[in-house]
């Protein structure tokens, strides 16, 4: 019914992808080469041609839309409009979270590999990052909990940042692990902020969990930063909510976002939320169905022609976590193979993943790779790759 296979040129369109580097395949940044679901972009354009864009509040259709999304396809009942605060983005939300639920001097205890854009935000809030490794165990990260606690139980950890599903592992984290995450951070007196963007893009036996669904205490000892632009590709329209059960906990929300001044969000953003939340299950089902095919092909083309890169089962998420140790040639040193590896396939093959060390160190030896393409283009990312690797 919707056309994924359909190639659009994105370049001189000031698209961060696609016009970084000139000249290359793209498959690094965040964000995916489709058109938005046909039901967002009537909506938008509807807007758009009323012409007048001045200052607007949220009505309340808007926390509906929201509430009745979260509550059909995730089973995550009774969230009303004191629950939320809406702000510009993602990080913002998150940023202010930090800011909110620490004093300069805490520590934010994150689950690396993360999402780059972490570690900055920890920084910016005067915070030290706590790093808990990911275990990677035949094939499969995995949290180790044993670490996790030691960290936790440090005094000067306050916050976990919390990554539900995970980029860049593409773990969907089941009800269990997060049951035992909340426990260990109400125990040790950790908030815990979870990032749930990419909370829409699950693959089959993978549900995504709402943190906010956890057990009542566990839950009211979180905030859960949802937004529908990764998966319905509007992320340079910005928009985004924090939740949270607990009203003085909202009040510390609303007021960090406050103190940030990023508490208006864009006219274009709210429609495209509700167009999305209201209309479009459908086209998101399809999507997900195409990355997933994707990924098999991911799969199927690294077991063929270039074994010496695997990924582990991509359970939710658009981004494939290459690892590429078997890479290194004899007498090579780890150290720095991702730099060398991403260098060197933007020089020999134009093709451009994102350096698996810029999401910390534990990602030395991996690539990320963005599959949410149409199929086409992921084949001759696929080919570039195999090249680029093989002549590495
Ligand atoms: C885990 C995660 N959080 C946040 C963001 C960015 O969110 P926003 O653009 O809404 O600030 C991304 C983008 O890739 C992401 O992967």
């Amino acid at each position: 019914m919707f056309d994924f296979d359909e190639t659009i040129d994105r370049r001189g369109t000031e698209s961060v992808k696609w016009d970084e580097f000139p000249g290359t395949l793209p498959m690094w940044v965040a964000d995916m080469d489709f058109r938005t679901a046909p039901c967002v972009r009537e909506a938008l354009q509807r807007r758009l041609d009323h012409g007048v864009f001045g200052y607007e509040f949220l009505p309340d259709t808007y926390f509906e839309s929201i509430s009745r999304w979260f509550s059909s396809r995730h089973g995550w009942e009774g969230i009303k409009r004191e629950n939320i605060v809406p702000t510009t983005g993602v990080i913002a939300a998150y940023s202010a979270a930090i800011k909110a639920m620490t004093v300069p001097g805490d520590k934010v205890i994150v689950m690396t590999p993360c999402y780059n854009a972490f570690f900055p935000a920890i920084r910016n809030n005067k915070c030290e990052t706590l790093r808990c490794p990911l275990r990677l165990e035949n094939g499969r990260f995995s949290i180790d909990f044993e670490d996790f606690e030691e960290k936790a139980a440090d005094p000067r950890a306050r916050v976990l940042l919390l990554c539900n599903p995970h980029n860049p592992v593409g773990r969907v984290w089941t009800r269990e692990e997060l049951t035992r995450v909340g426990e260990i951070c109400l125990s040790h007196n950790v908030f815990v902020i979870s990032d749930e963007i990419h909370c829409e893009l699950t693959y089959p036996g993978h549900d995504y969990t709402p943190f906010a669904t956890l057990p009542a205490e566990l839950a009211s000892n979180s905030v859960s930063c949802i937004s529908p632009t990764k998966a319905f590709n509007i992320a340079g329209i910005q928009i985004a909510n924090i939740f949270a059960h607990e009203k003085e906990i909202v009040r510390k929300m609303d007021r960090a976002i406050n103190d940030n001044e990023c508490c208006d969000v864009n006219v274009f953003g709210a429609t495209a939320l509700q167009a999305a939340y209201n209309e479009g299950g459908p086209w998101l089902d399809e999507l997900r169905k195409y990355l997933w095919d994707n990924a098999m092909t991911v799969y199927e083309f690294l077991r063929k022609e270039l074994p010496e890169v695997t990924a582990p089962p991509l359970e939710g998420t658009y981004l494939m976590w290459l690892d590429c140790r078997k890479a290194l040639h004899e007498g090579e040193e780890v150290e720095g193979l991702s730099e060398r590896l991403t260098e060197h396939l933007l020089d020999k093959v134009k093709l451009v993943l994102s350096t698996g060390t810029i999401y910390g160190e534990e990602g030395e030896g991996f690539m990320r790779l963005n599959i949410a393409c149409p199929r086409e283009t992921l084949k001759e990312g696929l080919r570039r790759l195999r090249d680029g690797v093989l002549s590495y």
